[in-house]
C-alpha cells in the first residue's frame, strides 16, 4: 500500500494537476481534502485538455475512483457543470466519484459577499478568486455553514437557509447589494439536489478498507503552501489549511499512515493576487516567463506575476509540509534564458532572516539574496531521461536538491502526461 500526498510548495499553479493525473494510474482513490472551485487543476492526456476545479484530477483512469473530502466547500453549480462535461467527452463518472455529505455548500450569499469584503478594503485586498471560499469558511468555522446532509433533507435545507438569509440580507443591504429570495434559492439548490444525490456518500468506509487492503491513496492538495491560512503570507492567503496535516481534518485520513509527501515546485515562481513576493520579476523578465509559462490563471484567467525561485521560501514548505521527495515542473520555461538567478535567502538591514521571522509586511522589507547560474540556452521540451537534459539544466536540479535538502524525484519538461523525467 501507498500513501502520497501531493502538495503545492509555492502559492499555488505548481502544475499539481499533471502530476496528479500523472501518479493516479497506480491509484485507487484519489481524494481532494480542502479549498474549493478557486483551484484550477489542468490535465492534458489522449482525452484533451482539462481545467478541473471540483472534480480530483485522477477521474481519467477507469479502475480510480475519486472522492470529494469533507474539507472541501462545492459550488453545486459548477460541480454539476464540471460532471456534465465530463460525461460529455466521455469520461465515466458513475460509481467513481463520491462527495462527503459533511462538504459546506457555497452559497449565493457567499460569492456576493466575497467581492463586497474585497471592495470594502479597496487597495489593502487579498485578490480572491471570487468564488465565494473566504466567506464560505469562515461560516463554517462560526457554525453558520450549510452542509449537503442538510440539502440531502429539504425541511432541514429550508430552516438553515431561513436563519441565514435573516442575518445575511442584513448585511447585503448595509453593503448595499441586492436581497436575496429564499424561494430562488430554494429552487436552485432542490433541483441541484435531484441530480448530486447519486453521488453523495460518507467516505470513510471506503477509505479504511482502502487502507486494510492495502491498496493506494492519492491526497490532491489544492492551491500551494504560501497560500495557507496559517502559515502563507495572511492575510493574502485562502481560507483552507493546504497543508500536509490538512488530510487528517478535510479527508478523515489518518497521518500515520503516510508514506510519501511529494511537494511541487515550478522552476520559478509565480503569484495570482495580492501579496508580498520578493522575487517578483516587475519587468521584461517577468514578462518572458509570464509569455512563454503561459502564466494565466486556470480558474480565473487573471495574468500570474511571476519571478525567480526563493529558496528560502521553499526551505520553509519542505520543513513545514515534511515533503519527502520534490516534483520540479515547467524547467523547459527557463530553456532560453541565458541567466537565472535563485534567491538563497533573505536579508533585512544587512541581517540575515527568515520567512517566518515576520508577517507580510515584513516580506515587503526583506532583500532578497541571489545566486546567478548559467542558463542552458537548449530545448528541454519534451525530454524524459535525465542523461539527455543538458548539464547547466541538471546543475539547476542539483542545486536546489543541494539548497533544500529534498530529493527531486520527477521533473516535467512540458504539458503533456508523457512528457515528465522519472528520476
Ligand atoms: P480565494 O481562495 O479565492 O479566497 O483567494 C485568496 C488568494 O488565493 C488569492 O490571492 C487568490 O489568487 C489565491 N488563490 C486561490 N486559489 C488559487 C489557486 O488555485 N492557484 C493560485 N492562487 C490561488
Amino acid at each position: 500500500m501507498a500513501l502520497n500526498v501531493v502538495i503545492g510548495a509555492q502559492w499555488g499553479d505548481e502544475g499539481k494537476g499533471k502530476i496528479i493525473d500523472y501518479l493516479s494510474e497506480k491509484s485507487d482513490y484519489v481524494i481532494r481534502f480542502h479549498g474549493g472551485n478557486n483551484a484550477g487543476h489542468t490535465v492534458i492526456n489522449k482525452f484533451g485538455k482539462f481545467a478541473l476545479h471540483l472534480v480530483p484530477s485522477g477521474i481519467f483512469y477507469p479502475k480510480t475512483k475519486v472522492i470529494i473530502g469533507n474539507g472541501v466547500i462545492v459550488d453545486l453549480h459548477v460541480l454539476l457543470e464540471e460532471i456534465k462535461m465530463l460525461k460529455k467527452r466521455g469520461i465515466k463518472i458513475k460509481n467513481k466519484l463520491f462527495i462527503s455529505p459533511r462538504c459546506h455548500l457555497i452559497m449565493p450569499y457567499h460569492k456576493l459577499l466575497d467581492s463586497l469584503y474585497e471592495n470594502a478594503k479597496g487597495k489593502g485586498k487579498t485578490g480572491t478568486t471570487g468564488r465565494g471560499i473566504g466567506p464560505t469558511y469562515s461560516d463554517k468555522v462560526s457554525y453558520n455553514g450549510i452542509r449537503i446532509a442538510d440539502l440531502m433533507s429539504p425541511k432541514v435545507f429550508s430552516e438553515k437557509l431561513k436563519i441565514q438569509l435573516a442575518v445575511k440580507n442584513k448585511i447585503l443591504k448595509a453593503l448595499g447589494a441586492k436581497q436575496l429570495s429564499q424561494a430562488n434559492i430554494e429552487r436552485d439548490f432542490f433541483s441541484f439536489r435531484e441530480k448530486i444525490k447519486a453521488y453523495v456518500l460518507e467516505p470513510l468506509p471506503l477509505i479504511k478498507k482502502t487502507i486494510k487492503n492495502n491498496q493506494n491513496i492519492l491526497l490532491e492538495g489544492a492551491q500551494g503552501t504560501l497560500l495557507d491560512n496559517d502559515w502563507g503570507t495572511y492575510p493574502f492567503v485562502t481560507g483552507s489549511t493546504v497543508l500536509t496535516g490538512g488530510i487528517n481534518a478535510g479527508a478523515g485520513v489518518p497521518v500515520d499512515k503516510i508514506d510519501n509527501v511529494i511537494g511541487v515546485v515550478k522552476a520559478y515562481l509565480t503569484r495570482v493576487g495580492e501579496g508580498p513576493f520578493p522575487t517578483e520579476l516587475a519587468n521584461n523578465l517577468g514578462e518572458k516567463l509570464k509569455t512563454i509559462g503561459g502564466e494565466f490563471g486556470a480558474t480565473t484567467g487573471r495574468p500570474r506575476r511571476c519571478g525567480w525561485l526563493d529558496i528560502e521560501l521553499l526551505k520553509f514548505a519542505c520543513f513545514i509540509n515534511g515533503f519527502t521527495k520534490l516534483v520540479i515542473t515547467k524547467l523547459d520555461v527557463l530553456d532560453s534564458f541565458p541567466e537565472i538567478k535563485i534567491c538563497t535567502h533573505y536579508t533585512l538591514n544587512g541581517k540575515k532572516v527568515n520567512y517566518y521571522d515576520g508577517d507580510a509586511n515584513f516580506l515587503t522589507k526583506i532583500k532578497p539574496v541571489y545566486k546567478i547560474l548559467k542558463g542552458w540556452s537548449s530545448p528541454t521540451k519534451g525530454v524524459t531521461k535525465y542523461n539527455s537534459l543538458p548539464k547547466q539544466a541538471k546543475e539547476y536540479i542539483k542545486k536546489i536538491e543541494n539548497l533544500v535538502g529534498v530529493k527531486v524525484k520527477y521533473i516535467s519538461t512540458g504539458p503533456k502526461r508523457d512528457e515528465i523525467i522519472k528520476i
